[in-house]
């Protein structure tokens, strides 16, 4: 008995020292310890079969041994629990040295850039922001604006109507009139906004934004017309771009002009973008007109002043070498992540 217990020890220490996971562990635990069918309880069963004066040795060698297997079995199964913690956590390590993953940032929409842009030269140049609404009556989008019913000019405009005297606003002039109505020169204001007109095909939309200029002081000329409209082309498309002043009419300004510049894709040698003329036209401009300065009762003999207005997407279009203006609105990612 005595040299079983002794080699079942040894064969015990060798099990539990070659095991390597936690599931063989718990099954050695229950051959060795398990209370039923468990060696040691087999063998402290056997113990009545001995004579009687063996007991007391035999009894307290098998506890001794069961003991140390147990300490055994408990000091296997924490070096394998830690072990298995250093496994798993060498598995999941981080590599720093990864590039991230960067998140998708937006960007701004061409047409906010452009604008964004016309507006920071307007203010460098010393004019104030000015809004009004987009709904608006016909009498401030035309009659006040000297364009009266009938007027062949009217039907330039393809206008939306809400009812018979409510409109789209067809340009943002009628701005002019909301201000003027308000304040007294000298004023320099800008008017940024959307604009409303039946209109559509690769270069028309039937809502743009314009942005619409105003100056008006006691000896404001034609010379400070072209001076503000010259530097802003060069300040928006480059000082080397050559403008071009054409007479021109609008109902509420005289003289009227057209501002051209010279074309962005051919640099004014002709081609299909500017018609072969060489020449791309801007925005409109004028003096405002006297009979505008009697509606909104400035004194004509003491002020002058200047008015201007401006295709926000024709702008942008030029800049960015863009052919079709429904690309702005048809918001492709493929486009707008482009700006
Ligand atoms: N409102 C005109 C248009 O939309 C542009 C313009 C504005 C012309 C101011 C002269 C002065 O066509």
């Amino acid at each position: 008995m005595k040299e079983r217990l002794i080699s079942l020890m040894a064969e015990a220490k060798n099990e539990i020292e070659e095991t390597i996971s936690l599931e063989i562990l718990e099954n050695l635990r229950i051959k060795y310890l398990g209370r039923k069918e468990g060696i040691f309880t087999q063998l402290l069963k056997q113990m009545a079969n001995l004579p009687f004066q063996e007991r007391p040795e035999t009894g307290k060698l098998i506890n001794e041994i069961k003991n140390k297997v147990t300490q055994l079995l408990e000091e296997k199964g924490t070096t394998l629990k830690s072990k298995g913690k250093a496994q798993k956590l060498s598995q999941e390590k981080i590599d720093i040295t990864l590039p991230g993953i960067l998140p998708e940032l937006g960007k701004l929409h061409p047409i906010t850039k452009t604008l964004k842009e016309i507006i920071d030269i307007f203010i460098r140049l010393g004019f104030q922001v000015a809004e009004g609404p987009e709904i608006e009556s016909s009498y401030y989008n035309f009659d006040a604006l000297n364009i009266p019913s009938h007027h062949p000019a009217r039907d330039m405009h393809d206008t939306f109507y809400v009812s018979q005297d409510i409109i789209l606003r067809t340009h943002t002039s009628p701005v002019q009139i909301r201000v003027m109505e308000k304040q007294l020169p000298p004023l320099r204001i800008i008017v940024p906004g959307r604009v409303y007109r039946r209109d559509a095909d690769i270069s028309h939309s039937p809502m743009f934004h314009q942005v619409e200029g105003l100056f008006v002081d006691e000896q404001a000329t034609f010379s400070d017309l072209k001076g503000v409209l010259s530097t802003f082309v060069h300040l928006i498309f480059g000082s080397e771009t050559e403008v071009r002043f054409r007479p021109s009419f609008f109902p509420f300004t005289e003289p009227s002009a057209e501002v051209d510049i010279a074309c962005v894709i051919c640099a004014g040698t002709g081609c299909g973008v500017c018609k072969y003329t060489g020449w791309l036209e801007i925005l409109g401009a004028g003096m405002v007109d006297p009979e505008v300065f009697k509606i909104v009762n400035y004194d004509s003999t003491k002020y002058t002043g200047f008015a201007f207005g401006l295709g926000v997407e024709r702008i942008a279009m030029l800049k960015y070498g863009i052919n079709n203006i429904r690309l702005f609105f048809e918001n492709d990612m493929r486009f707008l992540e482009q700006f």
